[in-house]
């Protein structure tokens, strides 16, 4: 198999819906790492290892080493949640990393305060966040994402942005008819269509932008024709087409 891949050139912005325990987890890993408090046990860009040709060929680079990835270093952080914590006090909510090593990368993650959600109770019944953002429509909403989006790449002078849910779980919602193809679903989008959940018009947003989408929980979002045929538009091979071959 032969793919191009851009090379990781330039600032990346990784933006996070939902900036809870997994989210805030991610973030300090990066952070401490970065200022030389840990190692990054278990993450498999930094620390794993891929074999290429037959396992006699004994040849196993480092995966950063084979693939164009970001350095740790050029990561930018940003999110949305629907309670206005920062990251710090988010993290020390979540209870996950000892509170010495937060205290460690405090400043870093106080800078980082969460955009307003997208968000609708009907769709994660046991939150009641107040930093929500408000709309005329599903339409307005996924205008006003995208919107910060561009205003995070702006002033943070990334070269890339990638969005990766690390939202709570949503309701389970069965594919209909406006998930089928992009027209229905920017239809529904206009007409407030209870089957679009607010992961979908994160995802819409991102998409549209040519923005790479990663759903780190069991929700539908982003498996729907609709959004599939938005992620194979030609803005988003583009992303891909480059100057470095890879060879699998
Ligand atoms: N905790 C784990 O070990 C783990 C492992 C794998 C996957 N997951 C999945 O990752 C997701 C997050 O898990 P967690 O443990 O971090 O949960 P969490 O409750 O600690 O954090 C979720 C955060 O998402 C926010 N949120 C919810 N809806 C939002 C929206 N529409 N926009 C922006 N923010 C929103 C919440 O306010 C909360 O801060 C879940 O779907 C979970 O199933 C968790």
């Amino acid at each position: 198999m032969k793919q191009n891949i851009a090379p990781a050139e330039g600032k990346l912005g990784i933006l996070i819906p939902g900036l809870g325990a997994v989210g805030t987890t991610m973030i300090a890993g990066v952070i401490a790492v970065n200022k030389g408090l840990s190692q990054p046990v278990g993450a498999l860009t930094q620390m794993g290892n891929i074999r290429l040709g037959k396992r006699t060929e004994n040849r196993y680079p480092l995966i950063k080493d084979f693939v164009p990835l970001a350095n740790l270093t050029d990561i930018v952080f940003g999110g949305w949640d629907v309670y206005a914590d920062n990251v710090f006090e988010a993290a020390m909510n979540a209870k996950v990393l000892e509170p010495m090593l937060l205290h460690a990368v405090k400043p870093e993650l106080e800078a980082i305060k969460p955009m307003k959600a997208v968000f609708d109770r009907e769709y994660i019944k046991n939150l009641d966040g107040t930093h929500i953002k408000e709309g005329s429509s599903k339409w307005d909403l996924a205008q006003q994402v995208m919107n910060d989006i561009e205003q995070f790449k702006k002033d943070n002078g990334c070269s890339r942005v990638v969005i990766v849910w690390c939202g709570s779980t949503e309701k389970y919602i069965e594919t209909s008819a406006v998930h089928e193809t992009l027209a229905a679903f920017e239809a529904g989008l206009k007409n407030n269509d209870p089957a679009i959940a607010p992961s979908m018009i994160y995802a819409y947003a991102a998409l549209k932008l040519g923005v790479p989408y990663a759903n780190g929980a069991p929700n539908l979002t982003v498996d729907i024709p609709a959004l599939e045929a938005l992620a194979k538009e030609p803005k988003h091979l583009l992303q891909v087409r480059t100057s470095k071959q890879v060879r699998l």
